[in-house]
């Protein structure tokens, strides 16, 4: 899918991978961005430093795509407005920390935002791709969805969740012209990885800590053009940190190796946390 002419919708596209995947989307000549996000000051502003790049149509719409009923009636007027969507990236995302002390209130957010808005997508959407016989679903997971993520137990099942639907997503549909690619990125500098103020919590100094410790830390602008990449290729899985490959590798090989490994290096980042004795 090339996104020259196309219209997309980018979720979370006010901050960090989403806003550099609607400047990736319009560098590529999208003619349509919707950029959709909670946060309605960080839209105005993006769309504020958009105002140099707009020969094509940018839209933004303020949505919380956690609320399934509003995501899935935003969806629906959009494709009224716009008569049909090519491309639909579900990027927006949280990241909650905490293990089994972790709040009923960060599960559920992490499965309506994580999870939840990716299905809402698909099902909203996917009539009408399949009507046009073509239609392409970028979905932002994480290495945490193929690996884990230390200290961030909702993160890291909602995100093997996502992974688990895209792929099901593309094997289902793939005979009837929708193609889907799944970003699954280690660090990248972003608010998400790099929060203002202090972090009390221990789990999550450790999810931040392990994430920013494991790898190479990318940009979102590579993140955003690697995937772009990926979409002009119809490849499915986006790992912007290479040796992401040969960990599930080493992982699928030898999971009591690979779960023990991982334990040691937990131990290890959580005697090195500040405050730890
Ligand atoms: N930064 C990383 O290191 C990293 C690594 C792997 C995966 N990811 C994933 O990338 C995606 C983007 O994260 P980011 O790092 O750019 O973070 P970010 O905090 O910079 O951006 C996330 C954006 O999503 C928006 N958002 C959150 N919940 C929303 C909701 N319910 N409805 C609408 N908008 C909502 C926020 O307002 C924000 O603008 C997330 O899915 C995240 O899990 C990030």
């Amino acid at each position: 899918m090339d996104p020259r002419d196309k219209t997309a919708i980018v979720t979370g596209g006010a901050s960090g991978i989403g806003r550099a995947l609607v400047r990736a989307l319009l560098a590529a000549q999208a003619s349509t961005v919707v950029v959709v996000d909670r946060n309605a000051q960080m839209l105005q502003e993006s769309l504020s430093r958009l105002e140099t790049q707009l020969q094509a149509k940018v839209i933004v719409q303020q949505c919380d795509v956690g609320d399934q009923r509003l995501w899935r009636e935003t969806l629906l007027a959009l494709l009224r407005e716009l008569g049909h969507i090519d491309i639909m990236c579900s990027n927006a995302g949280v990241a909650r920390g905490g293990g089994l002390d972790a709040s009923e209130q960060d599960w559920e957010e992490s499965w309506r935002v994580n999870v939840l808005a990716h299905v809402t997508a698909a099902s909203t959407l996917l009539p009408s791709m399949l009507e046009q016989g073509s239609g392409y679903f970028l979905s932002t997971a994480s290495a945490a969805g193929l690996l884990t993520n230390l200290g961030a137990a909702p993160y890291s099942v909602t995100k093997h969740a996502v992974v688990g639907f895209a792929e099901w997503l593309a094997i289902t549909y793939r005979s009837r012209g929708i193609r889907v690619s799944c970003l699954c990125p280690q660090g990248v500098r972003t608010p998400m990885l790099f929060p203002a103020g202090d972090i009390q919590d221990d789990s999550s100094q450790l999810a931040l800590r392990s994430v920013t410790t494991f790898g190479d830390v990318r940009e979102p602008d590579e993140v955003a053009e690697l995937s772009i990449i990926a979409m002009r290729e119809e490849r499915f899985l986006v790992l912007p940190h290479l040796e992401v490959h040969d960990y599930i590798i080493r992982k699928s090989q030898d999971p009591e190796r690979w779960i023990a490994s991982m334990a040691r290096y937990a131990e290890q980042l959580s005697q090195d946390l500040p405050g730890s004795a």
